[in-house]
């Protein structure tokens, strides 16, 4: 699909792969809209692309609140008029070590990582449903694949049943889907250099060798994005070498 003048909607957009992601298809011409929380990054972004004359804008959304959700996607329809890429990317990691006694961090991964991504998802289907056309592109994790080896899972316990949580929101999503001209891709990446872990506060959060570059998962985002309308990718699974 050719990006330019599509509207794509992409949450966690203020920085870390949603902000590679916003960028990379504000290039390609697309309209990007940018959700998340932080107003400050979210204008970082927005005059980032603006300033390469290409066009963005931004809503402040905490997307785990349902009505906040509601009330932005009425206000992208009111300024875009249309949708066609939602990018479900925000997301927060939580470590159990350090989690252990915290209920709301696990409240949290939950809320966000999967609730908020199934809400978003609702929010803007029916919209795509009645136009029979739309993308809906989740980012997951190699922690919600199936079959993810034994003994490499401990720290991510909440962190990976919020992932196996949208995972299998997203095959559903896929069947139910079956016969229309609305694509859904499960997007399964290893661990990548963000601020991901160190807004968890995990100890060592950055330049570890089992993370791959974030501009180069972007890539893998925009290829996925730019393949023809008839051409499906289901699922992808990314890993550092
Ligand atoms: N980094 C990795 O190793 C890795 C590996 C596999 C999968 N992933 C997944 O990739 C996605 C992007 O993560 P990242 O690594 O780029 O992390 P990041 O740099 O921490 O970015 C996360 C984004 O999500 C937003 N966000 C978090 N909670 C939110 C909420 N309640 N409402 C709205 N926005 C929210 C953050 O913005 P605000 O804080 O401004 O709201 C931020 O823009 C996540 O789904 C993550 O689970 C990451």
């Amino acid at each position: 699909m050719k990006l330019k003048d599509k509207v794509v909607v992409i949450t966690g957009a203020s920085q870390g792969l949603g902000k590679a992601v916003a960028l990379k298809v504000a290039r390609e011409g697309a309209k990007v809209v940018l959700v998340a929380r932080t107003e400050k990054l979210l204008k970082e972004v927005k005059e980032k692309i603006n300033k390469d004359r290409r066009e963005a804008e931004y809503f402040v959304c905490d997307i785990r609140d349902s009505d906040a959700i509601k009330k932005t996607v009425k206000r992208i329809f009111e300024k875009f008029k249309t949708i066609d890429i939602l990018v479900n990317n925000a997301g927060v990691w939580s470590d159990e070590e350090l989690e252990i006694n915290k209920p709301e961090g696990r409240k949290n991964v939950v809320e966000t990582n999967a609730l908020g991504h199934i809400n978003f998802t609702y929010e803007i289907l029916p919209y795509f449903k009645k136009r029979n056309r739309g993308y809906i592109f989740n980012v997951i994790s190699t922690s919600g694949v199936g079959d993810i080896p034994d003994g490499n899972n401990a720290a991510w316990k909440s962190y990976g049943a919020s992932k196996w949580a949208i995972a299998g929101f997203t095959k559903a999503l896929r069947d139910e889907l079956k016969g229309t001209k609305i694509k859904v891709t499960g997007f399964f990446p290893g661990g990548f250099e963000s601020n991901l872990y160190a807004n968890a506060g995990r100890k060592n959060p950055h330049n570890q060798p089992w993370m791959m570059k974030t501009e180069d998962v972007a890539d893998v985002v925009l290829f996925a994005m730019t393949r023809p309308e008839d051409v499906l990718i289901e699922k992808i699974v990314v890993a550092k070498m």
